[in-house]
C-alpha cells in the first residue's frame, strides 16, 4: 500500500490547523480513523441502533449480530481459542480494572505480592495498588536499565511462593521498547505465576497471538488502533475468567436474580453489565482489517523503518537532546520517541510545534513513576501511525530545530 492511498482512506489528516497542514503525531495517545471505520458507526447508528441481546425485534438482531460477529472476528484476530475468552470493555484501563478486581477477589489475599514493572502507564499501576490496599498486598516493581530496556533477569528473583500475577505492558507507551513479554510468560510460568500483559500499544504494532504468547489476560482499546473510543478487549483464559467473579453487577451479566439471592451468566456476559457500546464496538472489525493490512504490507513496514531510523538518528545525536528508550537493537524499537532538550521546556515546545501544525504529547503521559525513575518531570513525544510520511518526519525534525532556536 502508498502511504499516499493509506492518507487518503483518513479525512482528518487533509484538514489544517493554524493554516498549516495537519501533522499528526499523537498516535500513541490515539490513533486517527480511516472512513471505513467512520462509515460502521453511522451505518449501526443510521440502521441498526437498538439495545442489545435483549428485544426479539428487528433492530436488536441486527445490533446483536454486529456485536457478536465482532467477539468472533476478534477471537480470530488474536487466535483466542474461544469466543467466551473475549469481553468487551470501555478500553484498556477498563479491562486491567475488570481483572485487578476480579482476580483480586478470588486469587489475592494478606501479605501476597503483585509485580509491575517502572515503566507502567498509570492504567496498571494503579488498579494493582488499589487492590493492593484493599486486600493488604504488597506492590513489587521490576526495574529498567538506564536506556529503559526492562531487567527481565530480576524476573525469577522478584517472583517469590506469594507471587499471585505480573502485569507488564507490551510496549511501554513512554519509552517505545517492545518487552519480551513471550519470554517472560516463559519465567512465570515456570513459577506457576500468571501474566496479564497491557497491549494498549502492543496490538498497534504487532500481530498478536495469545496462544503463541501464552499470557493468560490481554488488555487493549480501541482508538488507539484506528476504531471508535470507548471500545476495549479483554482476552482472558477461560480458565480464569471462569473461576472470577464478576466485576460490576446489572443487566444482562445474570441468569437469575432473585431478593434471596442471584446467580450470573456465563461467560462472556458475566463481565459486561449494563448496556455495551455496541454502536462502537464493531467499528474493531474494519479497524483491526486496517491494522492487519498496515502490519502485513511491506511498503508500510519499509516507510515505518525509514520513519525510526531517521527521527531515531536525528534525535540520539543531538547535543541538546536526551532520547529515552534506547535499546541495543532499532528492531525492539516502536517508531514512538520521548525525548527532552536541555535549556527548553517540554510544553512550551509542544505549544510551538503545534502553531506549526505538528500535534505531539507533552508531559508526563501518565507514567509519573518512570518520570521519577528518569529524573524528569515531563517529556515530549512523537509517536507515528502507518499514515505518516518520511516528509512529515522531516518537517517535524526541522519545526523542532526551529522551535529550539526560539527558545535557547
Ligand atoms: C501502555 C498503555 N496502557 C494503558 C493505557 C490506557 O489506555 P486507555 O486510556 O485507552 O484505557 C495507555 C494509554 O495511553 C497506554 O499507552
Amino acid at each position: 500500500m502508498n502511504v499516499k492511498e493509506i492518507r487518503s482512506q483518513f479525512p482528518i489528516l487533509a484538514t489544517q490547523t493554524y493554516g498549516k497542514p495537519l501533522v499528526y503525531l499523537d498516535n500513541a495517545a490515539s490513533s486517527q480513523r480511516p472512513v471505513q471505520v467512520i462509515q460502521e458507526w453511522d451505518r449501526l447508528a443510521q440502521t441498526a441502533n437498538a439495545n442489545i441481546h435483549r428485544a426479539v425485534h428487528y433492530l436488536a438482531g441486527e445490533a446483536t449480530d454486529a456485536y457478536e460477529g465482532t467477539r468472533d472476528f476478534v477471537k480470530d484476530y488474536l487466535h483466542a481459542s474461544a469466543r467466551e475468552e473475549i469481553v468487551f470493555t470501555s478500553g484498556a484501563t477498563a479491562s486491567i480494572n475488570l481483572v485487578a478486581f476480579s482476580f483480586g477477589e478470588a486469587f489475592v489475599h494478606e501479605g501476597d505480592e503483585i509485580i509491575v514493572s517502572m515503566a507502567e502507564h498509570h492504567s496498571n499501576i494503579v488498579p494493582w495498588q488499589m487492590l493492593c490496599q484493599r486486600k493488604k498486598a504488597v506492590l513489587k516493581v521490576l526495574d529498567i536499565q538506564e536506556n529503559g530496556v526492562l531487567r527481565v533477569e530480576q524476573l525469577e528473583e522478584l517472583i517469590s511462593h506469594r507471587t499471585r500475577i505480573v502485569a507488564i505492558s507490551h510496549i511501554s507507551n513512554v519509552l517505545g521498547i517492545v518487552n519480551p513479554v513471550r519470554e517472560m510468560v516463559t519465567v512465570c510460568h515456570k513459577k506457576g505465576v500468571p501474566v496479564l500483559v497491557d497491549g494498549a500499544q502492543g496490538i498497534v504494532h504487532s500481530r498478536v497471538d495469545v496462544q503463541e504468547l501464552d499470557c493468560d489476560f490481554y488488555a487493549f482499546s480501541g482508538h488507539k488502533i484506528f476504531a471508535a473510543t470507548g471500545t476495549g478487549v479483554l482476552y482472558g483464559k477461560k480458565k480464569w475468567l471462569d473461576a472470577m467473579p464478576p466485576y460490576m453487577g446489572g443487566g444482562e451479566m445474570i441468569e437469575t436474580v432473585r431478593f434471596s439471592g442471584t446467580t450470573y451468566a456465563p461467560l462472556p456476559e458475566k463481565f459486561e453489565a449494563g448496556t455495551q457500546n455496541f454502536n462502537a464496538i464493531p467499528t474493531l472489525v474494519p479497524a483491526l482489517c486496517f491494522a492487519k493490512s498496515c502490519m502485513e504490507d511491506t511498503e508500510t513496514i519499509d516507510n515505518q523503518k525509514n520513519i525510526t531510523e531517521y527521527i531515531y538518528n536525528h534525535l540520539a545525536n543531538h547535543p541538546l537532546i536526551t532520547l529515552y528508550g534506547r535499546p541495543e537493537h532499532l528492531e525492539d524499537k516502536i517508531p514512538l520517541f520521548s525525548f527532552a532538550v536541555k535549556g527548553a521546556h517540554h510544553e512550551d515546545l509542544a505549544l510551538i510545534l503545534d502553531k506549526m501544525g505538528i500535534a505531539l504529547r507533552s508531559g508526563q503521559m501518565c507514567a509519573e513513576p518512570l518520570m521519577d525513575r528518569l529524573g524528569v518531570t515531563g517529556l515530549l513525544r512523537a509517536s507515528f501511525a502507518p499514515y505518516n510520511t518520511l516528509e512529515e518526519a522531516e518537517y517535524f525534525v526541522k519545526a523542532l530545530e526551529k522551535a529550539i532556536n526560539m527558545l535557547i
